[in-house]
Parts: C-alpha cells; sequence; structure tokens
C-alpha cells in the first residue's frame, strides 16, 4: 500500500497558495501510483487546535470551535475546487483522534517516557514554544521570526525526547528514514547535535484550554505539535479497536511519504515525531519518509496576509479553472526547492502548452479525422520514417515520465509530455494530412497520419490525468476512448483500434485571458 499524507493545515485563516500547493503535490503522486496499479491511501485535513486558533478567534470575537468549523470549511472547499482525490479526511478535533492519542499519552506515561517538572524561560507566542539561548541572534535577541517572546514559569509534562536522539542520528544517517531531497539530510544532523532538551508536551489548561486533555493530569491539555503528529496514525486506524470506520492500520502502516513544507521539518517532523513514535514502539522499518517540499514566494518574498502578496487559491480557481493552477503548480517548481508565484506565467504556460500546445493537435486531430475519414480511424498498411519518430517519441516519454514521477520530479514529467506534443506538431505540420486528403491515391498515407495523431492524443490523455484530471476526462470523452481504467503498463502504442470512431472536438483548453 503507498500511504501518503499531507501535513495538516492550521485553519485559523483561509487556505493560501502553498497549501494549495501541497495538496496537489500529493494528489498527483497518488493518482500517479494509482495509475501504476499501487493501493493508495491519501490522508490529509487540518490541524484545529493550538494556541494560534485561540488567539485568532479572540481577534475575530468568536468562539474558537466555531472558527474552527468556519475556517475548515474553506480548506474542505478547496480540496472539492483542486479535484483533490483524498481517501481519508483529518480534523483532530474529531473524537477518534482524541481517543487515539489518549490512548497514545497513557501507554507512554506508563513506560515512564513522561515526567512532570516546573521551568523558567522564554515563550515564544506565535511558535508556541519556550526558546532557548540556540534561538538568540548575534545580538542575543530572540528574532523578528518569533514574534512576541515572553517570560514564563510554569510546571509542565514532559517527553523524554534526549532518550532517542542517539537512536535517531543513527537512524538518520543510515537512511533508515528516508528523507527527500537528499540535502536535508544535514540540516537534520546538524539541528540534532544541539538536541539537549526534553520536549515539553502539555499546556496548563488555565493558559490554554483549546486542546486534548492529559488523561493522567486533566489540569493540562496537549502540546498542538504532539496531538497533531499524532493524525498520521489516529487516522489510519492505529489502537482504533476492530469496530471503527479507520482503515486497517497494519495494511497502511508505514506511510511511504509524508508531505511536508521546509519549515516544518525541523523539529517537527524529522526530531520530534520519529521520536515519537520510536517510543511508542515503531521499529526502524516502521518509519515514515519525509518529502519535504519548498515554499512559493511572491516576487521574491514570503507570502503573508499582512503584506498584501496573500494568493487566495479558490479565487484563483474561480477566475482560471482548477487544471490551469493544478498544471501551474506542478510544472513550474522543483521539488524540494523554492519558486515565485507568477500569476502571469499560471496564464502563459496554459496558454503555450495546453491552449497551443495539446489543445491544438486535439483539436485538429479530431476535426481533420472527421472530415478526411468521417470519424472512423481505419485500417492502413502506410509506413514512413517520419510516422516511425512519432512512435520512437512516444517510447521515449513512457520511460521519461516514469522515471521523473518515480524520482517525485513531476515538473520532469510534465516536460517529457510538452516535449512530445511538440514533436506531434511537428509531424502534421511536416506531413500535412489537409494536402493529403485532395489525393486519392494517398489515402493509406492519409490514414496512417491521422491514426498517429488520435493515438498520440489518448496516450497523453492518460499521462495528464495525475495533473489535469477533469481535462483528461473530457480529452478521452472526445476520443469516445474511455481509458481511466488502464494502468500504466498497459499505455503501449496501439490503444485505439482500427475502426474506432472518434468524437466532436469542443475546446478543452479555451485559452486564458491575462489576469490583471
Ligand atoms: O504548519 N509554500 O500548518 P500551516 C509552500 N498545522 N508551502 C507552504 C507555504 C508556502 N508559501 N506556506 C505554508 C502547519 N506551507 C501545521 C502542520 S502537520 C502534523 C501540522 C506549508 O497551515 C507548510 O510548510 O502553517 C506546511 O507543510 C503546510 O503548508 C501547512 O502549514
Ligand atoms: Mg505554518
Amino acid at each position: 500500500m503507498v500511504y501518503l499524507t499531507t501535513a495538516i493545515d492550521y485553519p485559523n485563516g483561509s487556505p493560501h497558495i502553498g497549501h494549495a500547493y501541497e495538496k496537489v503535490l500529493t494528489d498527483v503522486l497518488a493518482r500517479y501510483h494509482r495509475l501504476k496499479g499501487d493501493e493508495v491511501y491519501f490522508l490529509t485535513g487540518v490541524d484545529q487546535h493550538g494556541q494560534k486558533m485561540v488567539q485568532t478567534a479572540e481577534k475575530e470575537g468568536v468562539n474558537v470551535a466555531t472558527l474552527a468549523k468556519k475556517n475548515t470549511k474553506k480548506f474542505i472547499k478547496l480540496l472539492d475546487t483542486l479535484d483533490i482525490s483524498n481517501d481519508g479526511w483529518v480534523e483532530t478535533t474529531d473524537e477518534r483522534h482524541k481517543a487515539c492519542v489518549a490512548k497514545i499519552l497513557n501507554d507512554l506515561h506508563e513506560k515512564g517516557q513522561l515526567y512532570k517538572k516546573s521551568y523558567q524561560g522564554f515563550y515564544s507566542v506565535r511558535q508556541e514554544q519556550f526558546l532557548t539561548d540556540k534561538e538568540r541572534d548575534a545580538e542575543g535577541n530572540f528574532g523578528e521570526e518569533w514574534g512576541e517572546v515572553v517570560e514564563l514559569e510554569e510546571e509542565n509534562w514532559y517527553f523524554k525526547l534526549t532518550e532517542h536522539v542517539e537512536w535517531l542520528k543513527g537512524a538518520i544517517e543510515a537512511g533508515t528514514i528516508p528523507i527527500f531531497p537528499e540535502f536535508r539530510k544535514s540540516e537534520v544532523l546538524n539541528a540534532l547535535k544541539g538536541a539537549e532538551n526534553d520536549l515539553c508536551i502539555s499546556r496548563p489548561k488555565e493558559r490554554l484550554a483549546w486542546g486534548i486533555p492529559l488523561p493522567f493530569d486533566p489540569e493540562f491539555v496537549t502540546y498542538v505539535w504532539f496531538d497533531a503528529l499524532i493524525n498520521y496514525i489516529s487516522f489510519a486506524g492505529y489502537l482504533a479497536g476492530d469496530d471503527s470506520d479507520l482503515p486497517d492500520f497494519s495494511k497502511l502502516w508505514p506511510a511511504k511519504w509524508h508531505v511536508i513544507g521546509k519549515d516544518i521539518m525541523v523539529p517537527a517532523h524529522a526530531v520530534y515525531w520519529p521520536c515519537m513514535l520510536h517510543a511508542m514502539g515503531f521499529t526502524d522499518e516502521q518509519m515514515p519518509g519525509l518529502l519535504v517540499h519548498g515554499w512559493w514566494n511572491v516576487r521574491g518574498e514570503k507570502m503573508s496576509k499582512s503584506t498584501g502578496n496573500f494568493i487566495d487559491p479558490n479565487e484563483l480557481c474561480d477566475k482560471l479553472g482548477s487544471d490551469a493552477v493544478r498544471y501551474y503548480l506542478a510544472r513550474d517548481i522543483v521539488t524540494g526547492k523554492d519558486s515565485d508565484f507568477d500569476p502571469t506565467r499560471v496564464v502563459l504556460l496554459f496558454n503555450t502548452e495546453l491552449a497551443n500546445g495539446l489543445g491544438n493537435l486535439l483539436n485538429r486531430s479530431l476535426n481533420m479525422t472527421k472530415g478526411s475519414l468521417g470519424s472512423v480511424l481505419c485500417e492502413f498498411a502506410y509506413d514512413d520514417e517520419d510516422c516511425q519518430k512519432v512512435r520512437d517519441s512516444h517510447a521515449n516519454l513512457l520511460v521519461t515520465y516514469r522515471n521523473k514521477m518515480d524520482a517525485l520530479d513531476p515538473r520532469g514529467a510534465l516536460e517529457a509530455v510538452v516535449s512530445f506534443v511538440t514533436d506531434v506538431n511537428a509531424f502534421t505540420d511536416r506531413t500535412e494530412p489537409w494536402q493529403l486528403k485532395k489525393d486519392e491515391t494517398k489515402r493509406d498515407q492519409l490514414a496512417a497520419v491521422l491514426y498517429h495523431l488520435c493515438e498520440s492524443c489518448a496516450q497523453v490523455s492518460v499521462l495528464l490525468s495525475p495533473f489535469v484530471p477533469e481535462a483528461s476526462a473530457k480529452m478521452q470523452t472526445q476520443l469516445k476512448a474511455d481509458l481511466s481504467g488502464l494502468k500504466l503498463n498497459d499505455l503501449s502504442w496501439g490503444l485505439l483500434k482500427p475502426g474506432h470512431e472518434t468524437g466532436k472536438n469542443k475546446p478543452v483548453f479555451p485559452r486564458l485571458e491575462p489576469l490583471d
């Protein structure tokens, strides 16, 4: 089973383009694996607890549960708008999740992995964590990224994180915990050099009531990260019992990839989480992989509500359609690196590669097949170097596409598709089927050329299905070929059979107007 998850989003505001990207990237991978015939489980959702939620609720003058509900709806709408094919949905206020967190806490408590102590120190309200001297800058101050920093003394519960750090170092070094891209590994190892503190996993109820109570000390609630990380197993059925409607944990785990952004790798996903799993008794073989993606910036700057460069993906999809947005998010970023979100490129890439490139190919293929062959791809004997080149280009495409996707490089896979479409359009221009049509003696050649065009469109419709599922289905409707059940291995040349009747064309990729 290929179990893919994304980070769960804070619904303390509206979703932004970074959230959309993470869903699309994971969805493309999930759909690709289904295309390969793998069994897939794709989990995503929202992280509703924590101080940030309370702060926003206070600012807006609403009850925090109401805020969580209201904003969670916006995230659900985004998944729907973007055609995200998730199998499971997480909300951390769900009773099933709370029960799982409570069981894990009890279990760790019984194992002696948790202890209570008093601590005095500096606390970042924004990041919801105590700060140490490590977090001070050269001048000895806590930088702006920590927001408001206050001095606190309080009793809390701690998890014996440091007991697991040596094990973790070894596991990271040995690659037992897969981390992509590779260069992030050294970042984790560097962070571990200074990991000398245990993890505070509670907040006193009087300071923060919005959380999961510690089952053995109900004056405290669980720290939001400790609660949120557990979503990856709670919603996969961990400790759920036989009568639960959650999945069978033994079939799902370990997760192939947790898809997360670079800001939450250290310490949450690469330090706390593996140590938590290790303390629960998970073995090295049961450690999930971390797929760490980069960030979308806007004109080189970090996106934020306050600077007014916040990109709302729901709005963007309303204007441009979800396929254009999905295509852009998969096409204009290297997995693991940052990219600049550029609305003019959303339109440009769609218009050049989809409208002019593929749309034009599909359009002329169907039009000419209708005009010359009455929409029936008849039997032919003709072959030549040009036709052979199309088939060679297709064979190359299949290899490259698979290699790129397996290497977590959707952008590279799309580049290969675009290059194939360019080849087939060039083939059309060279063979001039509109001229062949005028010459009765060239009927067989015409049939061969049109077959190569329609078959190329059919092939591309399948390869693009993980990226632009809506457009891919439309292409197949117009080709009158339902290829939705096909697997990647079935994609040898010859999906359309002689005698196949093609349908009517209607622009699948209508040109987009530039955004103002
Ligand atoms: O971190 N570009 O939630 P979150 C790309 N609840 N990705 C971005 C981004 C950007 N500009 N901004 C944010 C949380 N992200 C926690 C996660 S998981 C157990 C708990 C990514 O809403 C970010 O890196 O702040 C993270 O992976 C995801 O969006 C959710 O961020
Ligand atoms: Mg964040």
